[in-house]
C-alpha cells in the first residue's frame, strides 16, 4: 500500500515537480548563520516559502525550530500534490547539547557510548523539527593536517567502522517511523578522507586495495546496517569527481552493495563538477551528477534547472528520473511524514525534550571517557583535591571554543569552561589567560608566571581554536602556535609541575615546553559540559580510559602518519637509527604517542596471550588482563594481526579488535577475541581475497608494543 502511494505520486508529476523533490536548499526561513556559504542562500524566508509554494524544494537543511517548521510545511501542503517537505540538519555530535567531537569520542573505544549520544542527540533532533542527520561522517582520515578529521573516527578502518555502525543505529533505531528517530547519512561518499596532502577539497590518489580496504569499508558496513541515506563527496577517486562517478554511486553502491536508499550530493557537489573540468556547463553538470547516481542536489539548483530538459532530450531516462524520484518519497514515506507531515514539529517537544539534565549527564560522561592521558610522569595527576591551581592559557575560561566544529547549532550557553568546571568543585583556582590563541597579550606572559609561582600546579590550557578544523581548515603544521608556545616555555621556567590540557581537533605535534610537559591531557573538544568531564578526570572521579583514534606524529612532516601503514624494503631495525633505511633526517617514523595510546592512573598488564597454533574458519586468542595499580579502572585491549607474507604489501599492524575491561585494584580478567577468516582478507586484482600463511598477532594496550605471537592459516 505504501508504495503504491509513491507509485501513484509519480504518475502524477510533472518532470518540473520531479526535478523538485530532487533539490534541496539550506534553510532561509530559519536561518542558522552557517559560516560557509556565504552569497549561496537561497533568498530570503519569503522568497523560499514561494519557492516551496511552487513544488521546487524537496527538502530544507540547517534550520531549527517549530515556527519556521510549520510555516514551511505548510507551504509544501499548499503544492497541487502536498508532498511534504522534509528537514535535514549536520546533527554531526549533538544539536543544542553537543557531545564531543568525533575524533575525539572515537577515543573511547565504545560502539555503545557513540549509539547513546547519537540516540540522544536524535531525540533532540526531533524535537526541534529535523527528521533526518547529515551523519555519521565516516570518512577514515589519516592526515591530521586535513581539518575534516576532527568530524571523523580517527585514522583507522576497523574502529571507524564500528563507530560508524553504531551511531547508524543510534540515530535511526530500528523503525524511522519512531518519531524520535532522525534517518542517517553516511558521508562523504568517498575516499573525502585521503585528499592528497591533506588540502581541503583536493584531488585523491588512492590504490584500488587503500580504497577498499580502508575508505570504502565503513560505508560499505554503514550500508549493511540499514544506513537511509549517503552523501557523495567532493574529491575526484582516479580521475573522477565521486560526485559525477557512476562506477561509484551505481555500479558498486546499487550493483554490489544493493544500497536501496537515497543518495544526496554534498553542497554544490554536483555544480563543481565544472571547476573539476568534468562537466562543461550545468546541465552537463546535472546530467552527469544524476545520471552517475546522485538523487538530490544540494543548493546548486541545477537539478531543477535541468532535469526537465534533459528528460524531454531523452538525455536522461524517465526511468532514472523516476528512480530518483522514488528513493526521496521512499525516504519521506520511511520518516512518516505522509502520515503526519508535522512529524517532529511540535511546540512542546521543543520545551521538553532540549538539552535535557539527561543530555547533559551523557554529555559530561561521554567528555570525561574521551580524555587521553597521554603522559603523567611522577603522577601529577589526579590532583589532589586541596592543591592550588594556577590555571592559564586562553582556552581557561574561554566558552566560544568548547564544543568545535560542525556544533553551530549547539547552545552556547550550555558550554562549561575549564574554569567553570574546576569551581563547580570548589578548586582553589587562579585563572589568568596569559596568552591569545595566536597572539600575544601585553603583560599576559608575566601575570601567568606570577600565578603559576603562587601555585602548586599549573593547569595549562593551550592549543587550537574550533575554528582551527573542520571544513577548509587545513594546516601546514599541526602545531601549538608560536603566542602559547612561549607562554608554556615561560611557565614551564617557573619550575612548577605542569599539567597540559589540550584543546584541539586534531592530532597535534608537540614541541618544546609542551612536549616536555609531565603531564598532557588531550581534551580536544568535548561538547557542551567540556569544563565539568576535565574537573572530573583531573581530581580522578574518572579515571582516564580512552586510546587515541589519531597517531600525534613528532613533527608535523610526517604527515600524513598513521599506525597500519606498510613496512617498505628496508625497514628501520630497532636499536640506532640507520642511513639506508626508511627514515627522515630527523627521526625514524614512529609517533610520538601512537594509535591506541593512552594512559590511566592504575597499571595494566596483559600476559598469558594463547594463540593456537592453526586456524581453519575461526581463530579464539585468549589473554589475561591484571590491574596493577591501587586504583579501580578500566583498558582497553587490542588485538592487532599482521600478514607476514602476502601476495600484496600488507600493513605493519591492523586492529582487529578489542575490548573494554573493568577492573578492580589487584584484580584480572581473561579477555577472548575471536578472528574469522574475513578479518583477514585484503582486496587484490578486483577481489577480496585470503591467503593461507603465517600471521602475527599482539594483544597490547596500543598498537605499539605487546608480545608477538603467531598462527599459520590453513
Ligand atoms: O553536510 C555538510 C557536508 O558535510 C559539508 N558540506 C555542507 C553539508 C551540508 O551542510
Amino acid at each position: 500500500a505504501q508504495s503504491n502511494r509513491i507509485e501513484t505520486l509519480i504518475a502524477k508529476m510533472t518532470p518540473q515537480e520531479k526535478a523538485g523533490q530532487l533539490s534541496c536548499f539550506s534553510d532561509q526561513i530559519r536561518p542558522i548563520g552557517v559560516p560557509f556559504n556565504p552569497g549561496l542562500a537561497s533568498g530570503g524566508a519569503n522568497e523560499q516559502l514561494a519557492k516551496i509554494r511552487t513544488g521546487a524544494i524537496g527538502m530544507l537543511f540547517n534550520g531549527v525550530g517549530y515556527a519556521g517548521a510549520k510555516a514551511a510545511q505548510d507551504a509544501a501542503l499548499q503544492t497541487r500534490l502536498k508532498i511534504p517537505l522534509i528537514f535535514a540538519g549536520d546533527v554531526i555530535h549533538g544539536l543544542r547539547t553537543a557531545y564531543p567531537l568525533p575524533i575525539a569520542e572515537a577515543c573511547a573505544f565504545d560502539p555503545d557510548l557513540a549509539m547513546r549520544t547519537a540516540r540522544a542527540a536524535a531525540l533532540e533532533s526531533t524535537a526541534l523539527g529535523i527528521h533526518w542527520t547529515f551523519a555519521p561522517m565516516v570518512d577514515v582520515a589519516r592526515d591530521q593536517r586535513w581539518g575534516r578529521v576532527a568530524e571523523g573516527s580517527g585514522e583507522d578502518p576497523y574502529l571507524g567502522t564500528l563507530l560508524g555502525v553504531a551511531r547508524v543505529k543510534g540515530f535511526q533505531g530500528d523503525n524511522l517511523k519512531d518519531a524520535t528517530r532522525v534517518a542517517a547519512c553516511a558521508k562523504h561518499f568517498a575516499a573525502y578522507g585521503a585528499v592528497s596532502g591533506g588540502m581541503e577539497y583536493n584531488y585523491t590518489e588512492i590504490s584500488p586495495s587503500t580504497l577498499h580496504e580502508v575508505h570504502l569499508a565503513p560505508f560499505r558496513a554503514a550500508v549493511d546496517a540499514g544506513v537511509a541515506t549517503l552523501m557523495s563527496a567532493f574529491n575526484d577517486i582516479d580521475g573522477v569527481p565521486a560526485s559525477g562517478n557512476r562506477w561509484l554511486m551505481t555500479d558498486l553502491l546499487r550493483g554490489q552493495w544493493k544500497f536501496g536508499g537515497m543518495v544526496v550530493g554534498d553542497y554544490t557537489a554536483d555544480e563543481e563538477l565544472i571547476a573539476h573540468g568534468y562537466a562543461k556547463d550545468g546541465r552537463d553538470a546535472a546530467k552527469k551528477a544524476f545520471l552517475a547516481g546522485m538523487d538530490m542536489a544540494m543548493q546548486s539548483n541545477l537539478f531543477n534547472l535541468w532535469l526537465p530538459d534533459l528528460v524531454e532530450k531523452g538525455e536522461v531516462p524517465v526511468a532514472r528520473l523516476d528512480e530518483g524520484v522514488r528513493r526521496v518519497l521512499h525516504l519521506k514515506e520511511r520518516v512518516g511524514l505522509f502520515d503526519n507531515p508535522y512529524r517532529s514539529v511540535s511546540q512542546k517537544a521543543e520545551r521538553t525534550s532540549v538539552a535535557t539534565p539527561a543530555m547533559l549527564k551523557l554529555s559530561r560522561e561521554a567528555g570525561a571517557r574521551s580524555i587521553v592521558l597521554l603522559k603523567n610522569d611522577g603522577n601529577v595527576l589526579p590532583l589532589a583535591k586541596t592543591a592550588r591551581i594556577a590555571l592559564v592559557g586562553p582556552f581557561a575560561e574561554d566558552t566560544d571554543n568548547v564544543v568545535g566544529t560542525w556544533a553551530f547549532m549547539a547552545d552556547k550557553a550550555l558550554n562549561v569552561s575549564i574554569a567553570a568546571g574546576l569551581r563547580n568543585r570548589k578548586a582553589n583556582v587562579t585563572v589568568v589567560k596569559g596568552s591569545d590563541v595566536e597572539a600575544a597579550i601585553p603583560g599576559g606572559i608575566d601575570a601567568a608566571v606570577a600565578a603559576a609561582r603562587a601555585a602548586d600546579v599549573v593547569l595549562l590550557a593551550i592549543g587550537e581554536t574550533q575554528l582551527m578544523s573542520g571544513e577548509a581548515q587545513a594546516r601546514v603544521e599541526i602545531t601549538v602556535p608560536p603566542a602559547q608556545m612561549a607562554l608554556a616555555e615561560a611557565i614551564a621556567a617557573t619550575g612548577k609541575p605542569v599539567v597540559v590540557l589540550l584543546r584541539h581537533g586534531r592530532a597535534l605535534a608537540l614541541e618544546g615546553a609542551v612536549k616536555a610537559a609531565p603531564a598532557i591531557l588531550a581534551t580536544w573538544f568535548l561538547g557542551s559540559e567540556s569544563g565539568n568531564a576535565i574537573a572530573d578526570v583531573l581530581f580522578g572521579d574518572v579515571n582516564p580510559s580512552a586510546k587515541l583514534s589519531a597517531s600525534f606524529p613528532v613533527f608535523s612532516g610526517q604527515e600524513p602518519y598513521f599506525y597500519n601503514h606498510k613496512i617498505t624494503g628496508r625497514p628501520q631495525p630497532d636499536g640506532p637509527l640507520s642511513e639506508y633505511k626508511a627514515r627522515y633526517r630527523e627521526t625514524r617514523n614512529e609517533a610520538l604517542y601512537p594509535f591506541g595510546h593512552g594512559l590511566s592512573y592504575t597499571g595494566f598488564a596483559v600476559s598469558n596471550v594463547v594463540v593456537p597454533a592453526q586456524m581453519n574458519d575461526r581463530l579464539e586468542v585468549t589473554a589475561t588482563v591484571a590491574n596493577t595499580g591501587s586504583r579501580a579502572g578500566d583498558e582497553v585491549v587490542q588485538l592487532y594481526i599482521h600478514d607476514v607474507v602476502a601476495s600484496h604489501t600488507r600493513p605493519i599492524r591492523e586492529l582487529k579488535g578489542f575490548q573494554r575491561v573493568s577492573l578492580a585494584p589487584g584484580q584480572s580478567k581473561q579477555v577472548r577475541f575471536t578472528l574469522t577468516r574475513e578479518d583477514l582478507r585484503f582486496w587484490m586484482d578486483g577481489k577480496w581475497v585470503v591467503e593461507p600463511g603465517t600471521f602475527h598477532v599482539w594483544v597490547a594496550t596500543s598498537s605499539v608494543g605487546g608480545e608477538q605471537k603467531q598462527f599459520e592459516l590453513v
